[in-house]
């Protein structure tokens, strides 16, 4: 029996034809995304209604969505954060969801070093104005014998914490759930939250997006933190409050940012944030690479097929 995938993440065949040819050798028919960004309710909904199964970007997954899905078993989440699925209306409606946990992990964790640096060094800045013809060597900072601290201590902030030590610097982290022997191994010291926020010369958020931490870092988290600091966001948007964090920038506290996700995607000109100075900015793109797609794209056509068989799949939410 065919059975039909929707695949609502971007670039699937160009950048994850493994995955592809994993589903349709099972037997899937493929339907994709062909928009380039998350898709509408309204496009969503004129395609649904045949789906088995779906390979889910950020587009919204609630129960509107749902009820006009009958045939939908399983949601497999094209990445980490679930914060667009409501996960326990899929649950009342018997669809599983399950993510790609760990699989971009390294990506995001490279990304979060590229842009500390790039943020200490001025390297936007640097390639903006050598390209302009000006000859402006502006003076930055070095990361060696530096604090970072990290907010939340799970699959991405681990892998950072590693690559962090051959740039000898101290690393302390903050969980809710701590993990001593990852921390120990990786000599890293678990301290609480405003530890990390009062000692760390570069503080990374790496938080999951929940109710909880919503606003994370709001103006009174930003004013703990050491003048002339730096602060990292390649997690969510919404563990942070963007006036403060703009404020933080332009009073001089932060003496620099570096932020890869919004508290409103996609984010435009007009956001205030981009006036301040200090600021390095990507379009959540820490994710973003072959290795990533490649591998995310056959970990998510593989619980779906599991899923669909009666298989219990990996990394079920
Ligand atoms: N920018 C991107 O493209 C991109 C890509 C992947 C993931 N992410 C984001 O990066 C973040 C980290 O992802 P991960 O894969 O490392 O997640 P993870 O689940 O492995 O780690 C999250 C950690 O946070 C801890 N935690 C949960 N609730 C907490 C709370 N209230 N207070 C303190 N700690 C808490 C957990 O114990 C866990 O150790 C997530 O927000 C994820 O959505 C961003």
């Amino acid at each position: 029996m065919t059975r039909t995938v929707l695949v609502t993440a971007t670039n699937y065949s160009r950048l994850c034809s493994e995955g592809k040819a994993l589903l349709e050798a099972n037997g899937c028919r493929v339907i994709e995304n062909d928009f380039g960004r998350p898709m509408t309710f309204q496009e969503l909904s004129d395609r649904v209604g045949d789906a088995d199964a779906v390979v889910a970007g950020v587009d919204t997954w609630n129960d509107d969505v749902f009820a006009i899905a009958p045939r939908l078993k399983v949601i497999s989440r094209f990445g980490v954060g679930v914060d667009n699925i409501d996960v326990e209306a899929a649950r009342a409606r018997n669809i599983k969801v399950t993510n790609a946990a760990g699989g971009n992990a390294n990506a995001v964790a490279e990304l979060t070093i590229g842009l500390i640096i790039s943020a200490m060094r001025g390297i936007p800045e640097l390639h903006a104005s050598t390209r302009k013809g000006a000859w402006d060597r502006f003076v930055g900072e070095e990361l060696i014998g530096r604090t970072v601290g990290i907010l939340g201590f799970g699959n991405i902030a681990q892998k950072i914490a590693k690559k962090l030590k051959g740039f000898e610097v101290k690393v302390l982290a903050y969980d809710k759930f701590p993990n001593a022997e990852a921390a120990n191994a990786l000599g890293v010291e678990l301290v609480d939250a405003d530890t990390v926020l009062t000692q760390s010369d570069i503080v990374c958020t790496m938080l999951p997006s929940l109710p909880e931490t919503r606003q994370f870092m709001n103006a009174d988290r930003f004013a703990m933190m050491k003048d002339g600091a730096y602060f990292i966001n390649t997690a969510r948007g919404a563990l942070v409050d963007e006036t403060a964090l703009k404020s933080a920038l332009d009073t001089g506290k932060l003496r620099g940012a570096a932020i890869d996700v919004y508290e409103r995607e996609p984010t435009d000109a007009t956001n205030p944030l981009f006036q301040a100075a200090g600021l390095v900015t990507t379009p959540h793109t820490a994710a973003e690479t072959y290795e990533t797609y490649s591998s995310i794209g056959v970990l998510t056509a593989q619980a779906v097929i599991d899923a669909l068989e009666g298989r219990e799949p990996r990394n079920l939410l």
